[in-house]
């Protein structure tokens, strides 16, 4: 029997992120085997050369400059609100760290290689983000949006 393997193997991608999905949600029971190599996605800073950043209160005015990047060079795919080309971005700062959305930005194509949350993004959106070659400057004001939009 012959199957078609790469949509089978979509498939199987989308269950297993189903089943990671469920099992994030989940408390772990004292006691049940604990999976460290599995990165939790609360946790994950992804790859890349953001490895730790410390942030303050929201600042306004760097927000505003986020917006006209995440207009310009964002929107293409990706909404505040509901999946476009790529995920809804209103809310993921309280998904995600913000050292994963930084490399992210900066560093997509590794992301998706290496970063095993980003590699699950991928199997489910298909398209690969494609690198927008902002500043680490412009990238933060972008963050500081998405910051000031999850409010
Ligand atoms: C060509 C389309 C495209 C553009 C342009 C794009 N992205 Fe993406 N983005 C995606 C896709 C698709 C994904 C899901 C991962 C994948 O398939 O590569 C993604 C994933 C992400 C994620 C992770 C979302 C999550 O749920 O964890 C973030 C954060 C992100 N993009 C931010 C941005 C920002 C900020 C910009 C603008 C600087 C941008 N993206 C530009 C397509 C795009």
């Amino acid at each position: 029997m012959k199957r078609n393997a790469p949509a089978f193997r979509v498939a199987l991608l989308k269950i297993l992120s189903a089943l990671l999905l469920i099992s994030c949600g989940q408390k772990q029971e004292a006691g049940a085997p604990s999976q460290p190599e599995q990165a939790s996605p609360e946790q994950d800073k992804g790859i890349g050369r953001v490895r730790e950043i410390h942030l303050g209160p929201i600042d306004p005015a760097l927000a505003e400059k986020g917006k006209v990047i995440f207009t310009a060079k964002c929107s293409a795919c990706h909404k505040l609100e509901g999946r476009y080309a790529g995920p809804p971005l209103g809310t993921v700062t309280k998904r995600r760290t913000p050292e994963f959305i930084l490399n992210m930005i900066l560093n997509p194509s590794e992301m998706t290689q290496k970063d095993p949350v980003a590699q699950r993004l991928l199997a489910e959106y298909l398209t690969p983000m494609t690198p927008q070659n902002l500043s680490e400057d412009d990238a933060k004001a972008v963050l500081e949006y998405l910051r000031q939009a999850a409010q």
